[in-house]
């Protein structure tokens, strides 16, 4: 355990929340993650993945946490903190949302919460990599004020790496 107070898993935001996963998104989280293209995840996966986060927040406390819409209620995807490519100390915000919520501010809405609450932990510093051709993440990152640091390869991906101090 570090020596970080736990994460908060409970945001709200003008027109979204954020909580604890259930086990009941686990469909959602799996057709979410299918829209990548790439395979397609059965719910069973999805299910396996959300006892992999919750298990892996026992242990860190700090969380990727659902986005659910406040009026439709509707799950959207995910936002929150992952050690990802750095460290414990200062990790990683990542977001994911199904297609047809894009466009409309809301992963940047919900990754300013999360700043607030990786503050509220008392960490001094987040990152983000993002792959270089992300565009739409990376204008999230600009308007929340991070400031590209470095490019790494990864065979022949680049990824841009972003930091920002927390208040
Ligand atoms: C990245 C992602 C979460 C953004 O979600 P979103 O809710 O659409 O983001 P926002 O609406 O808050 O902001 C997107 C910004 O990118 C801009 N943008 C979107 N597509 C763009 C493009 N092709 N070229 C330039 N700007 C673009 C939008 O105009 C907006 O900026 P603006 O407010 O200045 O107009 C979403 O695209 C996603 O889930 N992508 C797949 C998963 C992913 O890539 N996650 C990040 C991994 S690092």
């Amino acid at each position: 355990m570090s020596s970080y107070e736990t994460m908060p898993f409970h945001l709200e935001t003008e027109r979204l929340i954020l909580r604890p996963w259930a086990e009941s998104d686990a469909a959602e989280f799996s057709a979410l993650l299918s829209e990548r293209g790439d395979e397609t995840y059965t719910v069973e996966r999805g299910r396996k993945g959300i006892v992999e986060l919750l298990t892996a927040t026992e242990s860190t406390g700090i969380a990727l946490l659902p986005v659910q819409r406040r009026e439709e209620g509707d799950f959207i995807g995910y936002c929150g903190l992952i050690i990802g490519r750095s460290t414990l100390e200062e990790p990683e915000i990542a977001y994911e949302l199904f297609r047809h919520a894009h466009g409309r501010g809301y992963a940047t809405e919900a990754a300013r919460a999360v700043l607030g609450a990786a503050a509220a932990t008392g960490r001094n510093r987040l990152w983000s990599t993002v792959a270089s051709w992300n565009t739409p993440s990376l204008r999230v990152l600009e308007k929340l004020g991070f400031e590209r640091d470095r490019v790494s390869m990864e065979g022949t991906k680049e990824v841009v790496w972003l930091t920002r101090s927390l208040p």
